[in-house]
Order: structure tokens, then sequence, then C-alpha cells
């Protein structure tokens, strides 16, 4: 028998692992709202540092600071920092929900994901080196910046084929086979690329909400318009970020298997997806019309929509991987043992941590505000 045959042979059946004997610990509909409410705030995290830094590096090839590069490399290792601290609990929640196919695939593309660590060093350290190496020579500085970038889009990269793999069992046993040693990526998946670009184009769309608030509070705090040329890149961005996002959306939609697409359609995920878009069209508008207008508030009130907004996409994103993994695996076969004691700690502790997030955010803003006008204040 030849590698074909033997691969062929052992495709012939799906080796689904069995979900975990000790079953959910809550009704999964619970599992199901906390990991879409903290997984949406990791991707807003992802996209504020990742297009932050798109707009710094931009700014330093076109060598026009305009003010605002010290903004963001100050603002950059803070955003990584939330990035990953809002990546643990969707981390757990998957693990719980999904562990075995989330397992199954992290061990098929092993020798990647555990590239995970060392890129994540890297492109937090290369942060950390720009913001305290503020006389480096620009050439240098665009390398140091150019590494983190580099680093964290293949992190992005990677997690992408790990998600598609994990929802994909009818692929396992060939990769496997193919090459036990783990160092391959998803490259047959035909989403793989149109669901990459649908998550990283997001990142010019958080930052450049961002950067209008960024500019427009310039602008009042200094009584000028220094801020007018932030807030217009901004939103130059965010409006390039939407149409990229509109493309890679298109892409997602031509290579999704259609009656993957329909099943989704027909259920709930139907009812977040438009949702989602509503909310997406209401946040760009303010965007925009507040950089115009030069209102706080409006980019504030679309920035809290544009949260609410991801959330419910991550919740339809989560009602596709329900029907990929339908023939394999439903939520319904796990038996659930309820703890609710452990629960109660998790969402205790859950909401004390936001909480703590929210007041040490606030107090160090106030400290940065104060501090920026005392020296602005002459
Ligand atoms: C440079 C840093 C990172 C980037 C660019 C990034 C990007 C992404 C992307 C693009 C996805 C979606 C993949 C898909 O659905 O196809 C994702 C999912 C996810 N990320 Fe991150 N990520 C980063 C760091 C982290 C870290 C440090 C953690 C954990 C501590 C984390 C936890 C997760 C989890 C758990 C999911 C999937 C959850 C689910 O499917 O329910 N990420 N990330």
């Amino acid at each position: 028998m030849n590698i074909t045959h033997l691969i062929a042979a052992i495709t012939a059946q799906v080796p689904m692992p069995t979900p975990d004997p000790l079953g959910y610990p809550v009704p999964a509909i619970l599992l199901q709202i906390l990991s879409y409410f903290t997984l949406g705030l990791h991707f807003i995290a992802v996209n504020f540092t990742l297009g932050g830094l798109l707009y710094l590096i931009w700014t330093k090839l076109r060598k026009g600071d305009d003010g605002v590069q010290k903004y963001l490399s100050a603002s950059l290792p803070l955003g990584f920092s939330y990035l990953v601290t809002l990546g643990i609990p969707p981390l757990l929640f998957v693990q719980v929900m999904y562990g075995q196919m989330f397992y199954s695939s992290s061990v098929i593309i092993g020798a990647f994901w555990i590239l995970v660590v060392p890129l994540l060093i890297l492109a937090y350290g290369m942060m950390y080196l720009n913001k305290f190496k503020k006389n480096a020579k620009p050439n240098t500085q665009l390398i140091v910046l150019g590494i983190s970038l580099l680093a964290m889009l293949t992190v992005g990269f990677i997690y992408v084929n790990n998600l598609t793999l994990s929802m994909t069992p009818d692929a396992w046993l060939a990769k496997y086979a193919a090459n036990p040693a783990g160092s391959q990526l998803n490259h047959e998946e035909p989403t793989l690329f149109a669901r990459y670009a649908l998550f990283m184009s997001p990142a010019l769309v958080v930052a450049g909400a961002a950067l209008v608030l960024v500019g427009i509070l310039r602008s009042k705090w200094r009584g000028d318009d220094s801020g007018n040329a932030i807030s217009d890149m901004g939103m130059k961005g965010h409006i390039i970020g939407r149409a990229l996002t509109v493309a890679a959306a298109g892409g997602l939609a031509a290579t999704l298997p259609k009656e993957t697409f329909e099943a989704m359609m027909a259920g709930p995920g139907k009812l977040f997806l438009a949702i989602g878009i509503v909310l997406a069209v209401l946040a760009t508008v303010l965007v925009i019309v507040g950089a115009k207008k030069k209102m706080v508030l409006l980019p504030i009130t679309g920035i809290v929509l544009m949260v609410l907004e991801v959330i419910m996409l991550v919740a339809s994103r989560d009602f596709l991987r329900q029907e990929y993994l339908r023939p394999h695996f439903e939520f319904g076969h796990v038996p659930i043992f309820e703890q609710w004691g452990m629960v109660g700690i998790f969402v205790a502790s859950m909401v004390a941590g936001l909480a703590l997030l929210i007041v040490l955010t606030v107090k160090v803003s106030k400290n940065a505000i104060a501090k920026y006008k005392e020296t602005h204040a002459a």
C-alpha cells in the first residue's frame, strides 16, 4: 500500500476524540456568552495594537510626525499587554468548549504553534525597545518596529491556521500522516487567506478611530488645530480599513463551503451578523462625522459601538464554527455536571479584574492628560 492509499484509508474515518468526561460545568450557553465577550475584547486589543504599529510605521516612513509618534510609541506596549491578558479567558473557554478539536489541531501544526510564544516575546520586546530608545537612528527604529509588525502578523496567521484546522476534523489524519512532526500549516484550507485578511484589516479601523479621538482631544486641549492632521489620518485609515474588511468578507463568503454558510445563516448566526453589520455602519458614520465636526462624543460613541459590533461578529463566527463541526460534534453531546460555585468564583474574579483594569486605565489616562496639559499650558 503506497502513502496515498494509506492516507485515503485512514481518512475514511474521522478520529474525533470524545469530549472531556468531566463535561461542562454550566450550560453551554453561559460559556458561549462569556467567550464572546472576552474574545471580542481580545480582538479589539489586537486590532488597536496592530493598527497602532501600522500607523506608527507609516508616519515614520513619510517622515511626518504630526505629534502622534510619542502617543503611539507609549500606547503600543500597553495595548500588547491588554491583548495578552484579554486572550487568556477565551483560551480557557475554547479549551473547555472545543478542547478535543483545539488540542488536535494544535498538535498537528505543533512546531508552528509553539513558535507563537517566542514571537509574542519578540513583538512585545521590540515595542519596548522602540519606546525606550527614542533617539535611535530612524532606520534602526523602522527595523525594530518592522520586526514587531512581522512577529504580530505571523502570530495572527498561525492562529488562523490553527482555528481553521480545529474546525475541519476531516483533514486531520491525512495531515498528521503526511507530517507527524507538526512542521506544517493548514495551507490547503480554502478560506485561509480571506479569513486572515478579515481578522487583520480591522486593525486600521480600530486604531484609526482611536486616532480620530486623539486628534480631536489634542486640538481641544491646545486650543488650536494641531490635532487635525492626526484625526484626518485616523479617519482615512478607518475608511481604508473598512473597505479592506468588506473585500475580505467577500473573499470569505466566496470560499466558505456553501452548505455550511447557508446552515449558519439559517440559525442565530444570521441575527448576530446582521446586528454586527448595522453597528459597524453606525460606528463608522460616527467616527467620520466626529472627525469632520471635531466633536469628542461622536468617536467615543463610535468606539463603544465598535466594541459591541466585534462581540456580535465573534458570536456569528462561533455559530459558523458550530456548523463546520456539526457532523462530528455538538454542544448537546457533552454532559453537564453543574459546578455553580466554580462559575461564581470565575465571574467574581473576572468582574474584579475588569474593574481593576478600568480603574488603572482611568488613573493612568488622567495622569497622562494632566502631564500633557501641564507641558503645553505655556
Ligand atoms: C500578536 C498577538 C496576537 C494576534 C495577532 C492574535 C490574533 C488572533 C486571531 C486572528 C484570531 C482568530 C483566528 C481565527 O478565528 O481564525 C485569534 C483567536 C484567538 N486568540 Fe489571539 N492573537 C494574538 C495573541 C493571543 C494571545 C497572547 C492569546 C492568549 C493568551 C490569544 C488567544 C486567542 C484565542 C483563545 C483565540 C480563539 C478563541 C476561539 O476560537 O474561541 N491570542 N487571535
